[in-house]
């Protein structure tokens, strides 16, 4: 099995155990604090009535209810994940939707009709796959001649202090987790922009579109310091660097008082977030 392949398994494995019902668990948190970044991926998108979608990787279902809501009754969304935990908790908050269909499976495999969709969105779905050219060539094929790709990543670890405050007081109790490959799927693996043109140009998309987006991230969702560093263990390369180690929260948490103490405005603790909104069509041929 090459490199590539056993990636995206282990990839797929781990939104299926741990990673998954992680998310599952703490879904209103991470919707809740990500709504800033949904709202202008959306705008970004340029989402309209009448349009056909699919959300990729849409883990929860928060992206999918909203585009639902952009399309109207005359458009529709496929909600597609590959995380049975997941797509489980979204199929349950859209149920009696009439304009969304969940759809599990590999977004770098399963078939999708040809050359029907408009728009292939994406908050934070698309960085996990072994083989990302070849995985976005098979999405491009359901897109209409014309039609757009539009999807949200996070940029560099260290821009990203949201996560890195709470992974570094996590490193001063747990073993740091082993460095992921430049190549390697997760969360930073479209951290480079060229790296980002490079695979959309070798899957066939054209017009390639990555502009910078920065923002605060208020990781306490407006419920003080303690909740701040309570929540900071349980999302993000915190929760796995701890996954093993479960014990060691209440220590994590303490270390976390003094850290994030210095950001705290009001009930809010406000960190720097940092994303790529990513924008490429279809050629027309
Ligand atoms: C970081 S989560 C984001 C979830 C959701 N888009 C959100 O913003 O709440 C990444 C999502 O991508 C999904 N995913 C990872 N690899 C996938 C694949 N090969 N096919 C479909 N979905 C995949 C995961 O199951 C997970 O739901």
């Amino acid at each position: 099995m090459s490199d590539a392949e056993r990636f995206h398994r282990e990839q797929i494995e781990y939104w299926n155990s741990a990673g998954g019902e992680r998310w599952v668990t703490q879904q209103a948190h991470t919707d809740a604090m990500l709504v800033p970044i949904t709202e202008r991926a959306i705008a970004h998108a340029g989402v309209a009535k009448g349009e056909r979608v699919i959300d990729i990787g849409c883990g929860c279902g928060a992206t999918t209810m909203a585009l639902a809501d952009r399309v109207g009754r005359e458009g529709h969304v496929t909600g597609l994940d590959v995380s049975a935990p997941m797509l489980a908790a979204a199929r349950r908050r859209g149920s009696g939707r009439s304009n969304i269909t969940w759809l599990e499976g590999d977004a770098a495999a399963v078939p999708l009709p040809e050359a029907a969709a408009d728009l292939l969105f994406s908050r934070f779905g698309v960085m996990f796959f072994g083989d990302p050219v070849r995985a976005f060539a098979h999405l491009r094929r359901s897109l209409r001649p014309g039609g757009r790709l539009a999807f949200v990543c996070w940029r560099d670890f260290d821009e990203n202090k949201w996560m890195k405050v709470p992974l570094t007081a996590a490193y001063q109790h747990v073993p740091k987790m082993p460095k992921l490959a430049p190549e390697e799927p997760g969360p930073f693996a479209f951290a480079d922009a060229a790296r980002i043109a490079a695979i959309l140009d070798g899957s066939g998309f054209a017009t390639a579109r990555i502009v910078p987006f920065d923002l605060q991230l208020d990781i306490a969702d407006g419920g003080g310091l303690d909740r701040a560093c309570r929540l900071a263990v349980e999302i993000g390369p915190a929760s796995r660097a701890l996954r093993d180690y479960p014990e060691a929260k209440p220590a994590v948490v303490a270390t976390l008082q003094d850290k994030l103490r210095p950001y705290l405005r009001g009930d809010t603790v406000p960190l720097a977030a940092a994303v790529w909104l990513v924008s490429a069509t279809a050629p027309a041929d």
